[in-house]
């Protein structure tokens, strides 16, 4: 991790769960990390859980539904002496609501396509001029992906999720052509992961605790440091290896 000293990485949804965990990480490693959410408190919280920790945290209060938040941490972290740009972008940021195919809300649909997809697609496409115009060409991009976009679990209230992933795995292989075609070697890779042991899946079943618990005792899931392992992985490749897409799946977990 020597070469990512003192670099800056951006890590979306870094309130939380996954997104926290990989800040944690990355700050212990000596990275500044811009932490960005809508929850400005639990950075806040984060920074000075941190304080003592060779890197440091730079919370920002944005939502990645909205482009002009998304632009203006870009401006923000430029005009920072200290930070100036973005060398890591972990587009993690990413939601699941119960909102099945035949009767789901469109409203639900709408948000899980503008922040899995449309904030990951923004924040990537910045983050990438972000390093091109400091030259920067060992820059790495992470999607925090999900199996669900590599297989259709038959259950609706994850249909349009699943959809949503899906399309992360489209956008993973499309940057990569475009990247290749500028002869950058900018990289990028996702993590896929099955149940991780965060809010999400209370987010996805509105609160409902005793099915969550359910879900949560009938097998051991992955928790949200051991992605965070494997965002070092991607981070530890030699420059001419890029990880494409790393699947990680509950030992237990069925599909
Ligand atoms: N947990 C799992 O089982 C699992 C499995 C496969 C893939 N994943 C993927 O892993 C990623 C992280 O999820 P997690 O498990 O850590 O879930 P989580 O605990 O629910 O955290 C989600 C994070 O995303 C942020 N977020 C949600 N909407 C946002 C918005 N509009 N703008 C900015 N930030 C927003 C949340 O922050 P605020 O609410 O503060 O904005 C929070 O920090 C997601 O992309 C998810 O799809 C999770």
């Amino acid at each position: 991790m020597d070469r990512w000293l003192g670099r800056v990485a951006l890590v979306t949804g870094a309130s939380v769960g996954i997104g926290a965990a990989c800040v944690r990480n990355l700050v212990r490693h000596g990275i500044k990390v811009v932490a960005c959410a809508r929850n400005l408190e639990q950075l806040q919280a984060l920074k000075t859980e941190l304080a003592s920790q060779p890197g440091s945290v730079h919370p920002i209060r944005c939502d990645v539904t909205k482009e002009e938040d998304i632009l203006s941490m870009f401006a923000e972290i430029k005009k920072t002496p200290e930070l100036g740009g973005v060398d890591i972008c972990i587009n993690n940021a990413g939601c699941g609501h119960n909102a099945p195919l035949l009767d789901g809300d469109t409203k639900m649909w709408r948000n899980m396509l503008e922040v899995n997809v449309l904030g990951v697609a923004i924040c990537t496409r910045e983050a990438i001029r972000s390093m091109r115009e400091r030259m920067v060409d060992d820059g790495q991009i992470i999607y925090i992906s999900s199996l669900s976009g590599h297989r259709i679990y038959s259950s609706p209230p994850s249909h349009f999720y699943s959809a949503t992933k899906h399309a992360v795995k489209a956008m993973l292989e499309g940057v990569r052509n475009e990247l290749r075609d500028l002869k950058s070697h900018i990289r990028v890779a996702a993590i896929s992961p099955g149940y991780v042991e965060t809010e999400f899946s209370i987010r996805l079943n509105e609160g409902n605790q005793e099915k969550v618990d359910e879900i949560f005792k009938s097998l051991k899931a992955i928790q949200p440091e051991e992605i965070a392992e494997h965002v070092e992985f991607i981070l530890k490749a030699p420059p001419h290896v890029q990880v494409h897409d790393i699947l990680l799946r509950p030992t237990e977990q069925i599909s």
